[in-house]
């Protein structure tokens, strides 16, 4: 709480690298500018009481000075203007480079699972959306903050100067339009605003949890049970912005409307004042300033109250990035473990995610002996990606152990760890570089036969030679694209170049297209063979053959045994077996209908 009432700039000084004083600086210039801005309309003033003549006479010369006087200063309150926003801008850069900075460093630390799809996208959102956000309040809003200082006391000033009677009342919709708006800003809509915040959090969350789903609605056919949540979100929301619309609706309207109306005060009291003592030359040139001045006043008052909100939003903006430094580091051993034997354990394993309310894994055990293949089955959220990713040490076990080879993964040096294990996930994503680098990932004296076989293998072959560059292909540039499976695919060929005695594989085929599917199948035998395997897969066809098939449900195993035993135990599986019997009828018939059709 306390660094939140820090005054918001000084948290910005630590990421400005050296040249500190260029925002102090822009603060300074744009104050002179803002005085600088409202002096034309003195001298307008000056010239109008001139012209209606109450001081005195006054020559075209004269009126000349002054005129010239006001374009000066005009012209010089934008040229300040500009060389302040000059260096907040400069300020700024440093600010959002010092920033990505210090949130890379932050990230280097991170536990592995970290970066996993969604975690890593948001990441990058934060840095991204903090920084981009820092910088435009650096850049532009900050400046006006010493305006919004100056301004309004120079009014202030003016407003009694010129004629205290007539200030009181130019200033009388302002006060009014500011109770109103304090009124409204009272716990109950505070309340609400807070409720607003909330379900349009909510609402981008679930969005981001439907967008998730797709893929897995889409390919394995599921219900439109998975939308509900969402579009339940979407009701809730559009509730809040009806409500608080309607609760605003009213109070908004009066304020606009006060804001505006200083003639509305200003002309009575001008009547009377003229009626009372005369001099009217005189009232009407004040009338006139009071009349140019009041929309200003509130103007600018409008914007320091912007200032606030904007100020909140980057000071936010801020704190998330500097939460990521609160992440707890994963350490790593960096004493060999030399394992004698890659069987892959599981110890009564518990681990929820930060800020579920329910346990992802809870309570699990079993092992995968070495050279056997595990499946893991089950409706998707019950958690299999999950013990995958905890094989691989993605993140830590809250409670028990994870063990290959008898030793847990957490004595394990980390580069030792990622040699002994291979993995295919779903969501694989190749980096930027060449083919042939996202294929060999570091690994050395591989010979192109290898090489070859691998492709032939992955049916990456023909996404190679269908390249002009082959495999010295640079991935992500020039439009050089590969469509999910194609990711896939080049994912299976890194894994069977690296065979690595340990393989998880999560939804592996998931991506592929029908008539690839059971070439990709083969494929991902042929990774397996005679190594120590975790897989996870939909289509249960891929799973039969496994040595053991785990039902996971709830982060718990539900059930476990041969695909045959499980028929015969007619529970989860046997289930799960007749409902994927039915959806493979469903297609067939789909697909003979529109071939009929033809
Ligand atoms: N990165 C994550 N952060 C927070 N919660 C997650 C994350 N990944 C998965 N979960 C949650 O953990 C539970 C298990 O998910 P997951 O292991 O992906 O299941 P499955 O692979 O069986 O579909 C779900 O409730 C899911 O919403
Ligand atoms: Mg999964």
């Amino acid at each position: 709480m306390s660094s939140k009432q820090k005054f918001i700039l000084s948290r910005f000084t630590p990421y400005m690298g050296k040249k500190k004083v260029l925002m102090p600086l822009a603060l300074f210039l744009s104050g002179i500018s803002a005085a600088l801005n409202i002096l034309p309309y003195v001298f307008v003033w000056i010239i109008i009481r001139q012209i209606l003549g109450s001081a005195g006479s006054l020559t075209l010369a004269d009126i000349r000075v002054y005129a010239w006087g006001a374009f000066a200063a005009a012209f010089g309150g934008v040229l300040f203007y500009f060389c302040a926003l000059m260096s907040s801008h400069l300020a700024a850069f440093r600010v959002e480079v010092g920033l990505q900075k210090a949130g890379m460093e932050k990230i280097r630390s991170m536990p592995l699972g970290y970066f996993d799809n969604q975690a890593s996208g948001k990441i990058r959102k934060i840095i991204n959306d903090g920084a981009g956000t820092t910088h435009s309040f650096l850049a532009h809003q900050m400046p006006d903050i010493a305006g919004s200082i100056v301004s309004p006391l120079i009014l202030l000033f003016l407003t009694f100067f010129v004629d205290w009677r007539m200030g009181i009342a130019s200033l009388i919709p302002i006060v009014i339009g500011f109770s109103t708006m304090g009124f409204m800003m009272n716990e109950q809509g505070m309340n609400f605003q807070k409720k607003y915040l909330n379900s349009m959090e909510e609402m981008s969350s679930e969005s981001v949890e439907y967008i998730r789903g797709i893929p897995v609605v889409k390919t394995f056919g599921q219900t439109v049970y998975s939308f509900t949540r969402f579009h339940d979100s979407i009701l809730r929301y559009k509730e809040m912005v009806l409500a608080y619309t309607l609760l605003w609706r009213k109070p908004m309207s009066f304020y606009t409307v006060v804001m505006e109306s200083a003639a509305f005060f200003l002309t009575p009291l001008a009547v009377l004042m003229i009626g009372r003592s005369g001099g009217a030359a005189a009232i009407l040139a004040d009338f006139i300033f009071y009349l140019l001045i009041a929309p200003i006043f509130a103007q600018v008052l409008m914007r320091s109250m912007y200032f606030r909100q904007n100020s909140m939003i980057a000071s936010q903006a801020l704190d998330r990035i500097e939460s990521l430094t609160d992440y707890p580091r994963m350490k790593y051993s960096d004493i060999p473990a030399d394992n004698p034997a890659d069987s892959l354990e599981f110890k009564d394993v518990r681990f929820s995610y930060d800020g579920a309310n329910k346990a992802a894994a809870d309570g699990v055990s079993f092992r995968v002996n070495e050279g056997e293949t595990v499946a893991l089955v089950g409706a998707s959220g019950g958690g299999k990606t999950t013990l995958a990713r905890l094989a691989a040490r993605f993140w830590d076990t809250d409670e028990g152990e994870v063990l290959i080879g008898g030793i847990n993964v957490k004595e394990i040096p980390k580069d030792e760890l990622m040699d002994r294990i291979s993995f295919v996930f779903q969501s694989t994503k190749l980096f930027k570089g060449t083919l042939r680098e996202n294929i060999l990932f570091g690994k050395e004296g591989v010979t192109p036969e290898e090489i070859e076989r691998a492709l032939v293998l992955s049916r990456s072959k023909e996404i190679i030679d269908g390249l002009k560059d082959g495999l010295d292909t640079v991935i992500g540039s020039r439009g050089t694209y590969l469509s999910g499976g194609e990711q896939q695919r080049i994912a299976l060929a890194r894994a069977l170049v690296k065979d690595a005695p340990v393989i998880l594989l999560d939804e592996a085929t998931a991506f592929a297209d029908p008539e690839n599917e059971h070439l990709i199948q083969e494929a991902l035998r042929e990774l397996s063979r005679g190594k120590t395997t975790l897989m996870i897969a939909h289509r249960l066809t891929t799973v039969q053959n496994a040595d053991r098939i785990l039902v996971v449900n709830n982060g718990k195993i539900a059930e476990s045994g041969t695909h045959d035993a499980l028929l015969a135990q007619r529970g989860l599986y046997s289930g799960m077996w007749d409902e994927y019997q039915k959806s493979i009828a469903w297609k067939v018939a789909a697909r003979e209908t529109v071939t009929l059709g033809e």
